[in-house]
């Protein structure tokens, strides 16, 4: 059976293997020799997929130019899913390339049909969620899909010329013009920055959550459709795996209470977590014995993604886990108190960004 990724739906994914076999999806491991590839979303196999990262990162380390370019659908609340974006984009300008964030209004808008004015005003609180996780404006650019100019636009009006019906369908399912206008509008996304408008060529990375391969699928055919037309070049990804909801299932914007999201009161985050799936067993003593079972854990998910800083943490954290030394009660608490540490560093920046974000982005005219 043929699997398709929807990146309007909701999945969640069993098997991150497969994906590499269906897709033609990269492993991470084969570019994992690169020293810059320090990052802990590497090493624990979070980011555990690419296309073209090896050519990308050749370019990156022999001076040429590169870029990376994200973007995030404002809708529903940042979470810690959210924040996994963020942390790529600032670990790449921590690497000194210069990263562009899109916030997807026009497909918010026409897709999820969220209300124009609160897809606006989201957009400043996820650029603001950005900044305060440490990303650095002097060395990134935020905008509206909406105020981009012309030179944008006329990609999206191109692209639709060199691409059929029945390659839209077989790459999303379903179709709907306004998906096809938001898959159109993604593509001019990940490559307007080779436009001369735009500086001329630079090699762009995109790293997403997985489900957006289908997006760049359809970029990467486009790319070589208007390679003599536009000079434009494929991009390279990497995919990272998704963040699952606290009871185990997909995390997602209608279930709001299995995320622990970035403005969540610490309290009610850890209470949260404190609820979460985990890997223990039926009781105390089978879990001493037999020890608990950290793969199928969220709590150990989340100490992966982003509470356990060191490898070596990590690796106690599992070890004290599946020796039966420590039973859940005690290895929650622990993540608990990280959690509300983060969150409550978080919120105060936070803050501080969201009086003064319209300072960092132009916010669309109407
Ligand atoms: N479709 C993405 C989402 O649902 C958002 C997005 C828009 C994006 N443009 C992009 C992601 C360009 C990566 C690159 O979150
Ligand atoms: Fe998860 Fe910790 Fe329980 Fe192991 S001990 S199953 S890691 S909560």
């Amino acid at each position: 059976m043929s699997i398709v990724l929807d990146p309007w739906g909701h999945i969640a994914i069993e098997n991150y293997e497969r994906l590499l076999v269906e897709f033609g999806i990269r492993p991470i491991d084969e570019v994992l020799n690169s020293y810059i590839i320090n990052h802990k979303y590497f090493t624990r196999r979070v980011i555990f997929g690419h296309r073209d990262f090896n050519q990308w990162l050749n370019a990156y380390q022999s001076g040429g130019k590169v870029a990376v370019l994200t973007g995030l659908m404002p809708s529903g609340d940042p979470h810690l899913g959210t924040a996994m974006v963020y942390e790529e984009l600032r670990f790449f300008q921590e690497k000194g390339v210069f990263v562009k964030m899109a916030i997807a209004d026009a497909e918010a808008y026409a897709v999820r049909r969220e209300d124009r004015d609160s897809v606006v005003k989201k957009g400043l609180d996820f650029i603001a969620h950005a900044l305060a996780w440490g990303i650095n404006p002097d060395n990134a650019e935020f905008y509206y899909q909406t105020s981009m100019d012309s030179s944008y636009y006329r990609l999206i009006q191109l692209f639709s010329r060199k691409v059929s019906e029945a390659e839209m369908k077989a790459i999303y399912g379903d179709l709907s013009p306004a998906k096809i206008m938001a898959a159109l509008t993604q593509a001019a996304d990940i490559l307007h920055l080779q436009l001369d408008e735009y500086g001329g060529f630079k090699y762009v990375l995109v790293p997403v959550g997985v489900d957006q391969d289908p997006h760049l699928r359809l970029t990467r055919d486009l790319a070589d459709r208007f390679e003599n037309e536009l000079a434009l070049k494929r991009p390279a990804s990497i995919y990272h795996k998704l963040l699952r909801g606290l009871d185990g299932g997909k995390m997602s914007k209608s279930r709001p209470e299995y995320a622990i999201h970035l403005t969540d009161p610490p309290d009610l985050a850890e209470k949260k977590l404190m609820n979460a799936l985990t890997g223990g067993r039926a009781t105390a003593e089978e879990q001493r014995r037999l020890g608990g079972e950290p793969w199928k854990c969220i709590v150990f998910e989340l100490y992966t993604y982003h509470l356990a800083s060191d490898e070596n943490e990590l690796r106690e954290v599992y070890n004290d886990c599946v020796s039966g030394r420590v039973l859940c009660g005690q290895c929650k608490r622990r993540a608990a108190e990280k959690l509300r540490a983060l969150l409550v560093e978080h919120q105060k920046r936070y803050y501080d960004f969201r009086n003064n974000v319209e300072k960092y982005v132009e916010k669309p005219s109407f």
